[in-house]
């Protein structure tokens, strides 16, 4: 097998691919961006290699002799350029298999402004004829750690997407679906596969799950588009995220995200985590 190169290594999903491809002994390069995480990223026995999208010259050092590669762009201004920077630079260096995350309904006519710019990278993998898989994931479970801070605050989830369910995924599962497919070419290979949690929760459940794994009252309103962009701009959130914040926000309350598929179990062999169960395992963070 030739070499597998993980970009994003240190981030949810790649480092969860990181981690599976380790646990099975397989040799592995791991891109990190930032080189504070070096040594951290080194204890799991993987090469590692700096690669920074916004200095081409660090892609292309990354992609040396690499065969495999797990392609993920961080949420960025720059991100559909990056993509590109991404996809040259390992056509250059000969890799023959891409895997991708990019996320759910992506397409490049997709519904939403962040689908449009991950549906156009996918559609470049494919364009530029590299052999390749697709996972499109639903949206992280661990994204409601990153409201644990406001949570904690004011016990109100800060999600506008009014009653809509959604099919949340542990992200490292999605980790673990492309190790998988970056193991299996000849299984995976000219596949597009959308990456759900097991069951579809709108907020409300969500806030009931928090609460009871926390032991404090989480509750959900509903949210308001509007108050969200405003408060998102009090935090100094850059105006190209919030719009993106926004604009999933949206596609989730227009009911585009409950859908749920088996891919988890048909990929790892294993049932998708459940919320509940990510929640408990968390429990500290929203207490
Ligand atoms: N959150 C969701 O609900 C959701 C759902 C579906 C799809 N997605 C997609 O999933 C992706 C995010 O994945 P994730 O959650 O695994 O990422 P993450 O945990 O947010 O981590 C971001 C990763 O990108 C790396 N990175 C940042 N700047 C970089 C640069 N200039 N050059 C190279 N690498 C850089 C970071 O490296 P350092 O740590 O070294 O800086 C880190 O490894 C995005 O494409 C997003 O659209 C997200």
């Amino acid at each position: 097998m030739g070499k597998i190169l993980i970009t994003g290594a240190t981030g949810n999903v790649g480092g969860a691919a990181l981690r599976a491809l380790r646990e099975k002994d397989t040799d592995v390069i791991a891109a990190v961006h930032d080189p504070a995480k070096v040594e951290s990223v080194r204890g799991t026995g993987a090469e590692v290699r700096l690669l920074d999208y916004a200095d081409p010259d660090s892609v292309a050092r990354a992609l040396e002799g690499v065969d495999r590669l797990f392609a993920m762009v961080p949420l960025h201004e720059d991100m559909r350029r990056w993509g590109s920077v991404l996809l040259h630079a390992a056509k250059e260096a000969g890799v023959s298999y891409v895997v991708r995350s990019s996320s759910m309904g992506a397409d490049a006519n997709a519904h939403y402004q962040l689908g449009k710019i991950q549906g156009g990278i996918d559609g470049e993998v494919e364009v530029l004829g590299f052999d390749f898989a697709v996972l499109r994931p639903a949206t992280f479970m661990q994204n409601y750690l990153a409201y644990a801070p406001l949570l904690k605050r004011t016990g109100v989830l800060p999600v506008p997407e009014g009653k809509q369910a959604t099919s949340f995924v542990d992200a490292r599962d999605v980790g673990a679906c492309v190790a998988q497919a970056l193991l299996h070419p000849e299984t995976y290979r000219g596949t597009v596969t959308m990456v759900t949690g097991p069951e579809a929760l709108d907020n409300h459940q969500v806030a009931a799950i928090l609460s009871g794994v926390s032991g404090r009252e989480i509750v959900y309103q509903g949210g308001d588009i509007e108050a969200t962009g405003l408060y998102l701009e009090s935090q100094g959130m850059p105006e190209w995220d919030i719009h993106m914040q926004l604009s999933l926000h949206r596609h989730a309350r227009n009911g585009y995200t409950g859908f749920l598929t088996k891919a988890v179990e048909h990929l790892t062999g294993r049932p998708a985590t459940r919320f509940e169960d990510f929640a408990r395992e968390h429990a500290q963070a929203w207490q």
